[in-house]
This record gives structure tokens, C-alpha cells and sequence, in this order.
């Protein structure tokens, strides 16, 4: 078993009308003919994978950017400093920051980055958001948890993650995988024939894939809390005790716009991811169930601080088998295990975790199917007129009047004198302009000091 398999089970993301076939690229849809490339031998199945990789090659530019700026301002602080420990300091910061830029445009070099980059302003005007607002950088401890230094706590969630998938399982999917150590636990430690982790961020997957394959990766990690000062910036080398044995595959993919037939696995975990997507429960379980065969079990694990505004939606543990049984699920295996989180021996900082784990076999299959978001027509097929809806109207009068405030700002004016204009041309009422001015104002130094 192994490629061939997963292309068995592979449906288009996009049609969602048939499966995929080997293709010029790396797959093809088989009704609609939408081409689905590689990326670094990785599948990358996402809905529309050229706008997928517009946004990750700009994320990427920004990445890059970020570090640039770090690094400049690092170099700037350093040039003012008599301080010898804060010399040394300021070294290292630099040379892990330069190190980072170059190990992680080596490792993304599959993502081949626009040689023409958009420019902040340009990036800020049109920035771009995934699905579920993951940047490059969200959760990069986990690739030095998962590779470096966290067998202790990998180990812990192995067991309990095995524990509560119960026998042998053919067909494992693990959603949201990240840096793949627990993907790769699995399948290491059973005997599933084929194991697919499926994540969208190429950080984490590049480095896994190569991990995985017996490689070492070089990365730097920056520690939240620096125990001291050789640990602001620590060269880390990664790698896994053993190649994968065949059948652990990786994807590129959106979880809720997953690329399989529905009922193809026999088991899909979740770890760590539930509460931090912008989905409800009830609808990541309906996702859950489409992709499981009968009596399939779902394997979640993880904490369950769900970020939803609406005070309905944020489960506690004892709602969940009520959840549960409505998406066609049976009465679940629920238990809290506690767990050291992010434990890096460079840092100060780590966390202890009440972890919830819960095991649920489907019985049927959910009432309502879950659909995949669709967008207008005019945002898909690029030919139809843009209407002027409520929120793209409000976006231009709000860039309006900030464009006509910031062309106010000509290096001699102060905030009283915005204010005085700003109030005798009628563009804001005299007793609200003052806060509003300097509100602006202080929220765009804010943002400038940070980067
Ligand atoms: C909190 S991390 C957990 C990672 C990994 N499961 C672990 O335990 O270390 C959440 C992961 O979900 C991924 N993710 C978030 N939204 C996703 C989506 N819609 N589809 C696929 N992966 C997603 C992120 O890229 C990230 O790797």
C-alpha cells in the first residue's frame, strides 16, 4: 500500500463530483479537469490551488520581511550599546534572525517566491487571509516540540491518542497535523497500511516531509521566555528516530474542503484543532463523520478553549456526547489527562495542560451534509460586475477618510492643526475630532513600532 492508495481515495476539492488521476501536474480532476500540482512531493489539493499559493507566497514575502525588519532594527539597537552581555545578546539575535532567513527560503523554495516582491504598503492594502487566519509562523514551537525536544510530552499524547483509538485501524486521517509527530507516532507505532496527514501550512508540512524521510532539518527557534542569554536564538537540528515506514502520506489541504470521498477512513483525530478554526463544533463533527466510514471513530484531543463571540457555541466537556450523538455519533470515551505543553529547554515559559480526549465511533450518517462555502460568482469566475455590496462600500469610505487625514500629514502640521482642518471642512464633527485624530494616529505609530 501507499501512493496508490491514497489516490484511491482522493476526490476533487473543487467539483467534489469525482476522484483524481495521476496528471501533467500531480493530480487531475477526472469531471471538471481542475490540475492540482505538487508542492516539494507533497499533493496540494486545495480548492483553488493557484490562489492558495498567491496567498502562502505572499505570506512567505512577508515572513521574510519581518525578519529583514527584526534584524534591522536589532542591528540598530546594537550600534548603541556599550553593554558587552547586550552585545553578545544582540549577536546572537542577529545571526538567528539572518540564519532563519535563509533556512526557511531553502526549506520554501518549493513555494517559489514572487520575484517581485508587493512591497509593504502594496501587502498591507490587499492582505490576504486563508481560511482561518493561520500565518506562516502560527504554531512554529510545534516544529521544535514535535522534532527537538518534546518526547516527553509526544510520547504522553501518543498514548493517549492510541488509547483512545482502540484496535487496529486501516485508514487514518489526522487533520490539522502540523509538524506530524503524532501522525507519524501512529503510524510507526500500528500497523495501518496508510496514515495521511493533511495540514495547510507549508512551514510545518515541508519540514515534516523532510523530516520524515529520514532528513535533518536545520531551523532556528526563538524561545517565548529565554532562559538566559545563549537562548534568545538556538540552531536546532531536526530530525525523527527513524524514516517513516511506507504508507505515512502528507497533504496540502483545507480540513473543511478535505479532498477525499466521503466514508474513506476508518479513523480521523484531531489534535489540537477544534477550538482554533472558524468552525463550530457541530459543523467540524458533520466534516468528521462525512469522511469516516460506519463505525469509523473519531480521536479528538486537545483543549477545548473555543474563541466564539457567541456564548452558545462554547462547549464545555459535558456537552459534547449531546453534539455528538445529533451529528451521528455514538456515546463517546471521554477523559482528561494532564499533560506538559511546550516545554522547551531553552525557555521559561511552558504550559500544563488538562487535556480532553474523547473517542467517538460513527453510527450514522449526519443529517445534514456539510457544504462547502461558496462564494459568489462574481468573486469565482473573475468576468462578472463587482456589485457594490454594503461591506466593500463602507471599506472605500473608510480608506477615504484616512487617505484624506494621512494627505494632511506633511511633517510641519501638528494634531491641533488637523483637527482645526478637519473640523472647518465639515469631514468631522469638532467635538470628536480630536480623539479620532490622535487615535489614528497612535494606532499607526503603534503598528510601525512593532514591525
Ligand atoms: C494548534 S495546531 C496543532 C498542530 C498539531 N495537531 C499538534 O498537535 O501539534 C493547529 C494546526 O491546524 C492547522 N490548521 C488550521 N486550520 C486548518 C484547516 N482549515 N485545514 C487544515 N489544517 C488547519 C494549522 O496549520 C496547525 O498546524
Amino acid at each position: 500500500m501507499g501512493k496508490a492508495d491514497l489516490a484511491s481515495l482522493l476526490q476533487c476539492p473543487r467539483c467534489r463530483r469525482a476522484g483524481l488521476r495521476a496528471g501533467p501536474e500531480c493530480f487531475e480532476c477526472s469531471a471538471c479537469a481542475a490540475q492540482y500540482p505538487s508542492l516539494g512531493g507533497i499533493p496540494w489539493l486545495f480548492a483553488d490551488p493557484e490562489r492558495a499559493l498567491g496567498d502562502w507566497r505572499n505570506r512567505l514575502g512577508q515572513y521574510l520581511e519581518e525578519f529583514g525588519a527584526a534584524t534591522r532594527a536589532a542591528e540598530a539597537d546594537r550600534a548603541l550599546t556599550t553593554r558587552s552581555f547586550t552585545r553578545e545578546r544582540l549577536d546572537r539575535l542577529i545571526e538567528g534572525y539572518r540564519e532563519q532567513q535563509r533556512l526557511v527560503t531553502e526549506l520554501l523554495a518549493p513555494l517559489r517566491l514572487a520575484t517581485t516582491s508587493l512591497g509593504q504598503a502594496t501587502q498591507q492594502a490587499f492582505a490576504t487571509r486563508l481560511p482561518l487566519s493561520q500565518d506562516l509562523h502560527s504554531y512554529y514551537a510545534n516544529v521544535h516540540r514535535d522534532w527537538v525536544w518534546g518526547d516527553t510530552e509526544n510520547q504522553r499524547s501518543l498514548e493517549v491518542v492510541q488509547q483512545a483509538l482502540g484496535g487496529v485501524r486501516e485508514r487514518v486521517l489526522v487533520l490539522g497535523a502540523g509538524a506530524c509527530r503524532l501522525a507519524y507516532d501512529v503510524h510507526q507505532g500500528g500497523a495501518a497500511p496508510l496514515t495521511v496527514a493533511l495540514d495547510l501550512n507549508p512551514l510545518l508540512l515541508l519540514t515534516a516531509r523532510r523530516v520524515v524521510a529520514g532528513e535533518t532539518v536545520e531551523l532556528i527557534e526563538f524561545p517565548l521566555a529565554p532562559r538566559g542569554l545563549a537562548d534568545v536564538a538556538v540552531r536546532r537540528e531536526l530530525r525523527a528516530a527513524a524514516p517513516a515506514r511506507a504508507g505515512l502520506e502528507l497533504v496540502f489541504a483545507d480540513a473543511w474542503q478535505a479532498p477525499f470521498k466521503p466514508q474513506s477512513f476508518d479513523a480521523v483525530i484531531t489534535p489540537w484543532l477544534i477550538d482554533i478554526v472558524d468552525l463550530d463544533f457541530a459543523a467540524i463533527a458533520a466534516h468528521v463523520n462525512r469522511l469516516l466510514a460506519p463505525g469509523g471513530r473519531w480521536v479528538n484531543f486537545g483543549s477545548l478553549a473555543f474563541p466564539w463571540r457567541r456564548p452558545g457555541l462554547r462547549l464545555s466537556r459535558e456537552e459534547l456526547p449531546a453534539v455528538l450523538a445529533e451529528t451521528g455519533f455514538g456515546p463517546p470515551t471521554l477523559e482528561e489527562v494532564e499533560i506538559p505543553y511546550m516545554r522547551s529547554p531553552a525557555s521559561r515559559h511552558s504550559r500544563l495542560e488538562q487535556v480532553v480526549v474523547f473517542g467517538a465511533d460513527k453510527l450514522r450518517r449526519t443529517p445534514h451534509e456539510p457544504e462547502p462555502p461558496r462564494l459568489p460568482d462574481w468573486i469565482d469566475t473573475h468576468d462578472r460586475a463587482v456589485p457594490r455590496i454594503p461591506a466593500l462600500a463602507l471599506a472605500a469610505d473608510a480608506s477615504r477618510i484616512q487617505a484624506v487625514l494621512l494627505a494632511l500629514v506633511d511633517g510641519e502640521r501638528s494634531i491641533d492643526e488637523l483637527v482645526r482642518i478637519v473640523s472647518e471642512q465639515g469631514l468631522l464633527p469638532a467635538d470628536q475630532a480630536r480623539s479620532a485624530i490622535r487615535g489614528l494616529l497612535e494606532r499607526l505609530y503603534l503598528a510601525g513600532e512593532r514591525v
